[in-house]
């Protein structure tokens, strides 16, 4: 069997970033004006808090102006749903990124439902969900799954009628994903099924159907290599931290794929981490820049 290609996500990603950092520059010089990316951080889930340094950080790398609203856990849903209205209504920001989870007491779909979907980098509005849904106008993809998609087409793995299995219903990946696979353009026309819990026990006699098999269902090593069929390209978005007494941090990040194992199968993997992790921020940049342009036209 041939070796297994490994799809290298961090070059991708870097090459991404590259050119963004260059057309942002270009944009400028065109018309005076610096792409601006607004974060909002409620609480202190350390996770969000290392998420949102690095998107800042590579922000700044872009050439991209941004500020980072860090705001306390006992927030009041009102307090913050006014900062994202007035970041809705400051011409200078392109982008708003409200970093999940919010605390408990505070409503995730209200806030989505504010951010202007002009401004939602992150796809998460109903509006720019829609709009990817029905495939028309002008809408923001959730940069995972686009990340997903630009990275097959960037490797040239053929995806246009191909059996593409998501594992995973997430509004965040795996049913954004779906639709992007199915849709009908160059860099998709797949079969898109989404795959989750509900399959039971029918769900190795599913993801075996896959060309393209996708793991987003958060759950460490789930995908063994039973379920994988011979020659499959598998990508893997799943990111969990699991014991490992080996490590002097006591624990060790993997994915939703058993990838030592599923790799053997494989013909293209995606390795956990460096491999989709590094795409969703790439594409945030990219989202931002489209945002700006779109902003100087309207
Ligand atoms: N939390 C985990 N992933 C994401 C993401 O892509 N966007 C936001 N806003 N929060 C997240």
């Amino acid at each position: 069997m041939p070796e297994t290609h490994i799809i290298d996500g961090k070059r991708i990603a870097a090459e991404i970033r590259d050119e963004v950092r260059v057309d942002s520059m270009r944009f400028r010089e065109a018309y005076g004006i610096q792409p601006r990316i607004v974060f909002i951080l409620v609480g202190n889930n350390p996770a969000s808090e290392v998420y949102v340094r690095n998107k800042g950080i590579t922000a700044e790398e872009a050439g991209f102006s941004h500020e980072t609203h860090k705001l306390p856990a006992n927030t009041s849903e009102e307090a913050l749903l006014d900062l994202v209205r007035s970041v809705n209504e400051d011409s200078r920001s392109h982008g708003l990124l409200v970093q999940f989870p919010l605390p408990q007491h505070i409503r995730e779909e209200r806030v989505i439902e504010l951010i202007s979907p002009a401004k939602d980098v992150d796809g998460f509005n109903p509006i720019n969900a829609g709009r990817l849904s029905i495939g028309k106008g002008q809408y923001f993809a959730p940069c995972t799954p686009a990340g997903v998609i630009e990275m097959l087409h960037r490797e040239g793995i053929e995806v246009a009628g191909k059996h593409a299995v998501i594992v995973g219903r997430s509004n965040l990946v795996g049913k954004p994903l779906a639709l992007l696979f199915a849709q009908k353009n160059s860099h998709a026309n797949a079969v898109a099924t989404i795959a989750h819990t509900g399959a039971g026990e029918r769900l190795g006699e599913i993801t075996r159907t896959a060309d393209i098999l996708v793991a987003a269902m958060g759950a460490p090593l789930a995908i063994t290599a039973d379920m994988v069929k011979e020659g499959a390209v598998v990508v893997d978005v799943g990111m969990n931290r699991i014991e490992d007494a080996s490590k002097k941090s006591g624990f060790r990040l993997v994915g939703d794929v058993d990838y030592d194992n599923v790799k053997l199968k494989a013909s293209a993997i995606t390795p956990v981490p460096g491999g989709v992790g590094p795409m969703t921020i790439a594409m945030l940049l990219k989202n931002t820049l489209l945002a700006a342009e779109r902003q100087r036209r309207s």
